[in-house]
């Protein structure tokens, strides 16, 4: 019976999808996740209920990546900045990768997904980096989606980084100017091995990039939404994705 009302259920989804093509899906979409706390307040809600609702939301946006053929989906869950936030709330978001892949690792690998993350986990307690690396170990070996948390990421700390490294290879002799490129940036990263998003999505209805991913956005296609993130569903993914199939893209050429 319940499967019956599941294939109901997906028929019906199928019929409010916009029509994509299988031919031009976006390789790589990146996501900053905005409006957990909004979401709640709206509601009367405390906003780790938005925090810890918005974390079923990432599962259907993966289910929908996934689904379309989309081979990296990297979501923002914890900036370099978001320290600065209430000690209650940062452990709340603290425990959330945890509690997610609790619940959700099983099928995460039932489904082929390889679970990736970048940031600074030298900072992150060692429950959120224990959690994190027994799912990166479990799914190493995964060939389909690679989710990727950025978890306590910030661009510009990883750009320094970056730079850091290239001026004291280049101090020590180890590396010679002409070498400094943008190849030896792109793998210097955290993103190294990664492609560059093709989609940017953000919902929360800010039109900012919040320090995230400023190198790797250079060319991206960005995709704005006013929906919060508690309630970002699989028709809003293909949504984003149906208006990044009616973009041309010119890498500041011409079309
Ligand atoms: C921004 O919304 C959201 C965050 C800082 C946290 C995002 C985290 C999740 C959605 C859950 C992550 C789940 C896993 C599995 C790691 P906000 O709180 O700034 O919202 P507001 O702008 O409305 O206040």
């Amino acid at each position: 019976m319940i499967k019956v009302f599941q294939s109901l259920w997906n028929k019906k989804q199928e019929k409010t999808l916009p029509s994509l093509s299988k031919d031009n899906v976006p390789s790589h979409v990146a996501i900053i996740m905005d409006g957990n706390g909004r979401w709640a307040n709206r509601r009367g809600l405390p906003r780790i209920v938005g925090h810890q609702t918005g974390m079923k939301a990432v599962k259907r946006a993966a289910i929908a990546a996934d689904e379309i053929g989309v081979k990296y989906l990297t979501m923002y869950a914890f900036s370099t900045e978001n320290w600065k936030r209430p000690k209650d709330e940062v452990d709340f978001l603290m425990r959330l990768p945890e509690e997610f892949l609790a619940i959700e690792l099983e099928e995460l690998i039932e489904k082929n997904v390889r679970i990736h993350m970048m940031g600074h986990p030298e900072d992150l307690p060692p429950h959120t980096i224990a959690a994190m690396e027994e799912a990166i170990s479990r799914t190493r070996n995964n060939t389909g989606l690679v989710l990727n948390f950025a978890l306590n990421y910030g661009s510009r700390r990883e750009l320094k980084e970056a730079f850091r490294k290239a001026a004291e290879d280049i101090a020590a002799g180890r590396l010679s100017p002409e070498v400094f490129t943008e190849e030896w940036i792109d793998s210097h990263l955290q993103t190294s091995g990664i492609p560059d998003p093709d989609l940017l999505i953000r919902t929360g209805g800010e039109l900012r990039l919040s320090n995230f991913m400023l190198w790797q956005l250079a060319y991206s296609e960005l995709w704005f939404t006013d929906i919060y993130w508690p309630e970002f569903g699989r028709d809003h993914f293909y949504q984003a994705i149906a208006e990044y199939q009616r973009r041309t893209r010119r890498y500041g050429g011409l079309s």
